[in-house]
């Protein structure tokens, strides 16, 4: 694969190299956790309308179903704006390779079956911690507190107890339909964009 970091090599690279370096960004963002994409900015729309944005850990980029996937507890905020309204965007900065992605697809939560499952099973118990939370995540409450128990606070469940979180375990996953690719450079920064239909991406070259 070619290496996108030059306007050099950009200038005279095709929008189909460009559409591969997005998804190489991905797959590495996914699987080190020390990219600075393994973190972005998750976007839904509210049920009020107004755009909320948080941020998640990128779990797994699967470049077959060209889709994103995140784990969250199934009460949160989220999972109910993503009920009623599935457009979603992604967006993530790469500072060391100055490379901006814009992502939009559509979300749907999986709480249930096999994908589900086998999340939940590479989950290690201090990640599945967070799901022992009472009440759920965003309820109001009248002091700070994690919602876990004093006791859990300070140390990882057993097993056994984390088995309790399982019930308020979701997988997010966002199917990508477009994606906004943006080289930053002081000679003048490169954009494209690229749009999915079906198995094809329509791409194009944007003034950034
Ligand atoms: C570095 C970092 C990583 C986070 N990772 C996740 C995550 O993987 N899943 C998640 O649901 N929330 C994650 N959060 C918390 C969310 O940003 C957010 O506060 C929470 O999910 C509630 O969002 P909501 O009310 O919009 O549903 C993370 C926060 C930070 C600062």
């Amino acid at each position: 694969m070619l290496e996108l970091d030059s306007i050099d090599t950009i200038d005279n690279a095709e929008l189909s190299d460009i559409l591969q370096s997005c998804f190489k960004h991905l797959e590495i963002a996914a699987t080190q956790r020390k990219s600075p994409i393994h973190t972005p900015v998750v976007a839904s729309i509210g049920t009020n309308q107004i755009p909320n944005q948080r941020v998640m850990v990128l779990r797994e980029f699967n470049p077959t179903h060209n889709s994103l996937r995140f784990h969250t507890d199934a009460r949160s905020l989220k999972v109910q704006e993503i009920g009623h309204n599935d457009n979603m965007s992604v967006l993530a900065y790469d500072p060391d390779k100055r490379v901006q992605l814009k992502l939009y697809g559509k979300g749907e939560i999986i709480e249930g079956g096999d994908e589900a499952n086998a999340a939940w099973a590479n989950t290690d118990t201090m990640g599945r911690r967070c799901y022992l939370c009472e009440p759920g995540s965003g309820t109001t409450i009248a002091k700070p507190t994690s919602g876990l128990t004093d006791d859990l606070q300070s140390r990882r469940p057993t097993i056994e107890e984390s088995e309790n979180g399982r019930q308020n375990f979701a997988i997010l996953l966002i199917t990508i339909h477009q994606i906004d690719w943006m080289f930053l450079s002081s000679k003048g920064n490169r954009a494209a964009s690229f749009k999915r239909s079906g198995k094809d991406w329509n791409s194009n070259w944007l003034i950034p």
